[in-house]
């Protein structure tokens, strides 16, 4: 994908905005997902946290963060009309403090470094595997020493292991989403180890609840032509699953800055 995938990305975002406006559902239809996202990715902050995240959207899983963490926090977005957005959610109930700004992940002016840097689905977004690189060299130069990178991101692994699942249902494969270029993790990796950054955690949280949700259900909806309900009552119990397997191309991979 060459360089003119920014006017897609951008395109799509401004429509989201647009379409979704302050909403928790924007970027993230499935609410059982949104939810498991925000329960998950906060086993990572602590309350005292300088925290900085990358690709906001309109705030509005910051906020939930925010109610569940004390950070003092900046939450950046590349997107005008997702910080338009994100300036005029509700902080009321937030337990620290956090500054909405817009920035880009390629070229980003700030100085100061953070115990935790963090994105959710931020770096799929950059269609080109060179500016990936570039993004996360960027983000772990701004990791204190001993302080950690949190990646909620789709990778390719977990999405070939859950179009495998479907395969063996009889069901076609799942393709990445049309702005998105889902991570290597042993790219990821093996790059970010050149800025003193060790994995320590892969937190496949979303698996099981992809599992039944991506592979289980649809078999049993194509076998009795119903259609298929996104946060239906059924898909909602399984949220509740404990994770096993690899099922999810959304998953956490923590980073621990050692040198
Ligand atoms: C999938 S959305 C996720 C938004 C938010 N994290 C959420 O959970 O709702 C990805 C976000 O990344 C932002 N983004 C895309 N390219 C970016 C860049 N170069 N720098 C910063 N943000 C970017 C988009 O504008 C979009 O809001």
């Amino acid at each position: 994908m060459s360089k003119n995938y920014r006017e897609t990305v951008t395109q799509h975002y401004q429509k989201q905005a647009k379409e979704l406006g302050l909403n928790l559902k924007s970027t993230m239809p499935d609410q059982n997902i949104r939810e498991l996202e925000i329960t998950n990715i906060i086993k990572y902050l602590n309350d005292g946290d300088d925290c900085l995240e990358l690709g906001c959207g309109n705030g509005a899983a910051s906020i939930e963060i925010a109610k569940k963490r004390k950070l003092n926090q900046i939450s950046i977005d590349y997107s005008k009309e997702m910080i338009e957005l994100a300036n005029k959610q509700n902080k009321l109930n937030i337990k620290g403090n956090i500054k909405f700004e817009q920035g880009d992940i390629l070229d980003l002016k700030i100085s100061k470094q953070f115990d935790v840097v963090f994105t959710v689905r931020c770096i799929i977004n950059l269609m080109d595997k060179n500016d990936q690189k570039m993004a996360l060299n960027n983000l772990a130069k701004l990791v204190k020493i001993n302080g950690k990178l949190v990646l909620l991101e789709a990778f390719s692994d977990g999405l070939e292991e859950i179009n495998m699942a479907r395969k063996e249902l009889g069901l076609d494969s799942i393709p990445p989403a049309h702005h998105n270029l889902h991570l290597v993790k042993s790219d990821v990796i093996n790059h970010l180890k050149n800025y003193g950054m060790k994995l320590v955690n892969e937190d496949c949280f979303l698996s099981s609840y992809y599992f039944w949700t991506r592979a289980i259900s649809p078999a049993l909806v194509k076998a009795n032509n119903v259609g298929i309900k996104f946060n239906s009552k059924i898909d909602s119990y399984f949220k509740f699953l404990t994770p096993y397997g690899n099922f999810s191309h959304i998953k956490l991979l923590i980073f621990e800055k050692t040198e």
